[in-house]
């Protein structure tokens, strides 16, 4: 069991106060905070060896290269990659899909075939399938999701068939928290000689990943969701599938030899680096990963766990005023809880909720198509939970949401 009170003491900004108050923080599937150890990373990087990669001769480039490549064989087998050729850095999950969707699925996916989603997907997971089909005249089809926010299987069978050229779908969702069962779904869809693509913006950071187990071709993650900095990322490919992927961005650092007239490429993953990457980021995300690894992901899983069934089972007192979403088995949910009701808007929510130093989001958190049309409602309060969470931290969250009821709804008999 993690000492979350203990691990807070490593967060700068978590001893910050917001109107006087002492910072909650439960925004953390927008972004994570920081530890020390990862700010102290990207300090040092710029303080001691600031340099670009893989060129220079000179002492500084040479270790910060090191360093560099060494974040990347960290990060690699933070995910259970074989390799640390099939770690290709990006800025972000989003950037990662795109990856996808315009080098292996351009040259993959013809008139007439389809690709299938699931209708929990964050827009990075579902605007460049749409894209994608557009472009190459085939057929976006969803898994649909039950009325408890799990995805209904039961015509998988037929959702999966050999017309299916990829099956794009998120790992965790970010609205409802639930965890898909990914591995089965993508022993299925490589039995019809599919594709597999996770989008692990919500699990990297939250649960034990291992691309190996899970077999899938390829896995997005973004680093600042998981203690690291912005704008990097990672996106695993799986070695046969990487071997044949024709490069993305085009121009320096990614090619081997060039003439006026062209280029060839240069080794993996760099073939997919164009350009000078985020260094410090890099190593600040490996220096992430120590963290987290340091900690053991059962346990943050555990934690999460633990602290969203306490908020589920604390929140059962608003059950009256407030329509909760996701699973109901703790086994199938992640550290994501959200919440609406008929009568008080996310967002003034959400502002009652700041004057007490308590950061939640209001809104439909990039995914509009499950807020909205299946859902039905224009948007959601969510409360997402990481290592620092207490106890404490959901009393006072629930406590707040009482005064908030009370104060925009006075008639309503609240305990
Ligand atoms: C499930 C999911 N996918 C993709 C993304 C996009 O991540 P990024 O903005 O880091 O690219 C997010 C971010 O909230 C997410 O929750």
């Amino acid at each position: 069991m993690l000492d979350a009170a203990k691990i807070k003491q490593d967060f700068p900004i978590l001893a910050k106060l917001v109107y006087g108050k002492p910072l909650v923080y439960l925004d953390n599937a927008a972004t994570s905070q920081k530890p020390s150890s990862v700010i102290q990373t990207l300090v040092d990087y710029y303080e001691g060896y600031n340099s670009n990669v893989h060129r220079g001769v000179h002492a500084l480039s040479m270790e910060s290269t090191q360093r560099y490549e060494e974040a990347r064989e960290k990060i690699a087998r933070f995910i259970g990659s074989p390799g640390s050729e099939n770690l290709i850095y990006v800025r972000n999950t989003t950037e990662g899909i795109n990856l996808v969707a315009n080098t292996w699925a351009r040259a993959n996916v013809n008139d007439g075939d389809e690709i299938l989603t699931t209708e929990m997907e964050h827009h990075s997971n579902l605007v460049p399938w749409q894209q994608l089909a557009k472009a190459r005249n085939a057929t976006l089809r969803f898994i649909p999701v039950t009325d408890e926010g799990t995805l209904d299987l039961s015509n998988i069978d037929s959702l999966i068939n050999h017309r299916t050229k990829l099956v794009a779908m998120t790992h965790m969702s970010n609205v409802l928290g639930t965890i898909n069962p990914v591995k089965d779904l993508t022993a299925k869809a490589h039995a019809v000689g599919a594709h597999v693509l996770i989008d692990a913006a919500q699990s990297v950071p939250h649960l034990p990943v291992d691309v190996t187990h899970l077999d899938c071709d390829f896995l997005a993650f973004s680093s600042h969701k998981m203690l690291g900095p912005t704008g990097i990322g990672g996106l695993y490919v799986k070695s046969d599938t990487l071997e044949q992927m024709e490069p993305f961005l085009t121009g320096g650092e990614m090619v081997q030899e060039v003439t006026f007239e062209g280029a060839t490429w240069n080794d993996l993953p760099m073939r997919f680096e164009a350009g000078t990457p985020n260094i410090a980021g890099s190593i600040g995300l490996g220096a992430a990963v120590d963290y987290l690894e340091a900690l053991g992901m059962e346990n943050v899983h555990q934690h999460e766990t633990e602290i969203t069934q306490y908020a589920l089972q604390a929140l059962k007192e608003l059950a009256e005023e407030f329509t909760f979403y996701g699973p109901t088995d703790p086994a199938r949910r992640g550290g994501i809880v959200s919440f609406s009701s008929p009568h008080v808007h996310p967002h003034d929510l959400g502002t009652i909720l700041d004057q007490a130093g308590i950061a939640i989001r209001a809104g439909h958190h990039c995914a509009m198509p499950l807020v909205r049309d299946r859902l039905g409602v224009a948007a959601t309060a969510r409360a997402s939970f990481y290592i620092y969470n207490t106890t404490e931290e959901v009393d006072l969250l629930v406590t707040t949401l009482k005064d908030a009821l009370r104060y925009f709804s006075k008639s309503l008999s609240l305990p």
